[in-house]
């Protein structure tokens, strides 16, 4: 299989996870768009802490990146022993499993790579680099599928609206409900790009809007607390955005203030578009309410990036995603398809498929 990252098309040249000779090579999305920084990690202690700081962040991209850290992991282990790395890498698949709770990809995306373990025998990193790669390449592959099907769904000449961050940077590549844009946009579907900002972390702000920028597709900011009121102007169509884990009820997780956006979307008569790769589907969790949404620090809201905000002494909640009810959605859009007005059987009939 070809190297993802040495065969970009059109619209897809950014590349958040990359192999790079023996090593992680991630862009620092905490940096971004001031500054374009690679970091280089060799361990998968390093991996998991950028997970978990964000450095590398999107549920299929740090499923992706869990991917490349279990290759580090069973280097590093199978150097220690060769007689005892199977068992020793444990720890570290549960470490790397760990580093956020919501993604579903996480998860997803070690267990694939635990499944291996067993079947290895000598030196495991070759085996388990080509897997990881495997990954990475059918997230892309998925990626311009949905692009291909979401896109399909809009009526040339709308206006659509997106919530974080679910381009390229988020992803393998090319992007979930981005790369609906994407492909939206060179389809001559969509007119007009929006995007929220997204308190508070501002993927939108910073990533989404970077990415659009690099591509030289026109976007257009909102305050996240604008969303309704340009609904209600009749500017967009369409709400298309990503998920961290699609229950086995249709309910979807994703970034805080999806659910708000949802609401809205609702009331004003615009559809709703959610699109992930089956990898983000988890049939083990019955419905948005099991879904571990990640708490984050209060000093997120209390701030602006490192500037502070808010009076000493007050307080903050950071929940970091929220659940939009099935019943709110449209349409569901996985490689393996589109799913309207999704439902238990609806979405078990696509997995099966
Ligand atoms: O906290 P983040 O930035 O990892 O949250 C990302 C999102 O919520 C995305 O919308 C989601 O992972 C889908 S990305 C294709």
């Amino acid at each position: 299989m070809s190297d993802p990252a040495e065969t970009p098309i059109a619209y897809d040249r950014i590349r958040a996870v990359e192999w790079n000779n023996g090593a992680v090579k991630l862009i620092d999305q905490r940096k971004l768009p001031a500054s374009y920084e690679h970091l280089r990690l060799e361990s998968v202690a390093d991996v998991a802490r950028a997970i978990t700081d964000m450095v590398v962040r999107g549920a299929p991209a740090i499923g992706v990146t869990a991917a490349y850290g279990v290759v580090l992991a069973a280097r590093s282990r199978y150097r220690e022993d060769p007689a005892a790395w199977k068992t020793a890498i444990e720890q570290d698949l549960q470490q790397l499993a760990a580093a956020r709770p919501t993604a579903v990809n996480l998860r997803w995306a070690v267990d694939r790579m635990r499944g291996l373990l067993d079947g290895v025998s000598g030196d495991p990193a070759p085996a388990l680099l080509q897997e990881a790669r495997r990954i990475h390449a059918e997230d892309i592959a998925a990626n311009h599928r949905m692009g291909e099907l979401g896109s399909a769904l809009i009526e040339p000449g709308s206006g659509v609206l997106t919530h974080c961050n679910t381009g390229a940077l988020a992803t393998g590549g090319y992007g979930t409900a981005l790369g609906v844009v994407r492909a939206g946009v060179a389809g001559g579907r969509i007119k007009s790009v929006y995007a929220d900002e997204t308190r508070p972390w501002l993927q939108g702000a910073r990533l989404t809007a970077w990415e659009l920028v690099e591509d030289g597709i026109p976007v257009t900011l909102i305050a996240d607390g604008a969303a309704a009121h340009l609904m209600r102007q009749g500017r967009v169509q369409w709400v298309i955005v990503g998920s961290d884990r699609i229950a086995a009820n249709g309910d979807v997780a994703n970034k805080i203030g999806t659910y708000a956006v949802a609401v809205a979307a609702r009331h004003h008569g615009v559809k709703f578009m959610v699109v992930a790769p089956t990898s983000t589907v988890d049939l083990e969790t019955a419905s948005g309410a099991d879904v571990p949404i990640e708490n984050r620090d209060a000093d997120e809201v209390l701030g602006c990036g490192a500037r502070r905000i808010a009076p000493e002494g007050a307080g903050a909640w950071n929940p970091a995603f929220d659940i939009t009810p099935a019943a709110l959605i449209d349409a569901i859009v996985t490689e393996k398809g589109v799913v309207s007005t999704p439902d238990r059987d609806k979405i078990a009939a696509m997995m099966a498929a």
